[in-house]
């Protein structure tokens, strides 16, 4: 089992990645300071709740604890207010107190959903966070939690961080595949970011990667939780440095609201929107083509798409919906760009011109 601890101003926090890990929740609990049996309760989906609720219930109940739970359907539509309320009328039903305890039991829409409820129940109550997608190791650390509004994604939320987050890379074998590829846009941004060793490692390790080679996908989700530490541990509130990890998510954010949620997972979407970030970068900076090379393949070695279907969004679309986003401000778009392998930096007063230009060259064929 790895370990990564996350070292804030105000609290500080171990994450565990490993095989076969989610017996040893009752021991983790213990060396987080849990030393008696406060109420526990579950929150998953539809989808991982019949997986795996069951075994982490068992285990915590045989070592003593009181455990509720709630189930809400699978999918990004659940992260709403509604279920926000649902929710809580559950922990209030089971009679959560705020020495209570609860546990967000899979993917990033039950993360965020599960940590806003624990970050509102009686004005915060502390949380946990047990990831079974392999994207969620992004959204499972740094404490970003919330909700959808029916006019924005993710408008809604707050910062609250997990006291734990255990995450066993076993739950991954029962993740759709093209989840599974999903997650992988975030790891390799995670590398284009910050590591070009990391890079290079993703290079030589994609196959095995991609076959799901157990301690292979814990070395990765190691290495992407340390770039994520390393980035939040720097500046929690994402007022400088934390922009960064937005990397591919201008075009990315754009390109799933426009072609309507599910046509594109979210990280199929951050890869065409880091392929469209690494070809403006040659414009904007002159960074070297050969960097647009070797993103894209490194993406295509993740079978993600660096392009996309105009048959699914027309350009106009796109910018509209990027200058709603909360980068753009008089019309001058704040892109995350790249000067090369493993750094990134804030770009602002690109103009529109410039991402038209970008949008012609990532736009597939099909129309
Ligand atoms: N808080 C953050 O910092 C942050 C960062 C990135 C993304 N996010 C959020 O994360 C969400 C996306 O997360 P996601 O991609 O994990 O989506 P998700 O939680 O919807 O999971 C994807 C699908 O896989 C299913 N699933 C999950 N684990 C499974 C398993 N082990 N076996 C079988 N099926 C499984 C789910 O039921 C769902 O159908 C978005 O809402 C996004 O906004 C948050
Ligand atoms: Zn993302």
């Amino acid at each position: 089992m790895k370990k990564l601890t996350v070292s804030l101003d105000h609290c500080q926090y171990p994450i565990y990645i490993g095989k076969g890990i989610l017996a040893k929740l009752p021991e983790v609990l213990q060396e987080a300071g849990m030393t008696f049996r406060r109420k526990l309760f579950i929150i998953s989906d539809s989808h991982v709740a019949p997986l795996y609720s069951k075994q982490v219930q068992t285990v915590l109940e045989k070592a003593g604890y009181e455990v509720g739970m709630a189930i809400v359907p699978a999918g990004e539509s659940s992260k709403n207010l509604q279920q926000l309320e649902h929710l809580i009328g559950e922990c209030l039903r089971f009679g959560l107190d705020r020495q209570s305890v609860i546990i967000a039991l899979g993917g990033g829409v039950i993360g965020d959903l599960a940590g806003f409820v624990a970050a509102t129940y009686m004005r915060g109550i502390p949380f946990i966070q047990i990831p079974t997608t392999l994207l969620a190791h992004d959204s499972s650390v740094g404490g970003k939690v919330g909700v959808n509004h029916a006019l924005g994604k993710n408008v809604i939320g707050a910062f609250h961080q997990p006291m734990l987050v255990l995450y066993d890379v076993e739950t991954l074998n029962t993740l759709p595949k093209r989840e599974l590829i999903s997650g992988f846009a975030e790891v390799v941004k995670h590398a284009l970011i910050w590591d070009p060793s990391f890079i290079k490692w993703l290079e030589q390790n994609s196959e095995e990667l991609m076959a799901l080679h157990a301690e292979k996908i814990s070395e990765a989700i190691y290495r992407g939780c340390q770039v994520k530490v390393a980035v939040v541990s720097q500046d929690e509130k994402e007022v400088g440095l934390r922009a960064i990890l937005n990397y591919g998510h201008t075009i990315g954010h754009a390109l799933e609201a426009v072609a309507g949620y599910g046509v594109y997972t979210h990280g199929e979407a951050v890869a065409i929107g880091m392929a469209g970030a690494v070809r403006l970068s040659t414009k904007v900076l002159g960074t070297d083509k050969q960097v647009v090379v070797k993103t894209e393949k490194l993406l295509h070695a993740f079978e993600l798409p660096t392009q996309y279907n105009p048959s699914h969004v027309t350009d106009e679309l796109l910018l509209q919906a990027m200058k709603r986003d909360k980068k753009v401000r008089n019309d001058e778009y704040s892109f995350v760009l790249t000067s090369d392998l493993g750094s990134v930096e804030l770009v602002r007063g690109i103009h529109e011109e410039q991402i038209r230009t970008i949008l012609q060259e990532i736009r597939g064929g099909k129309a």
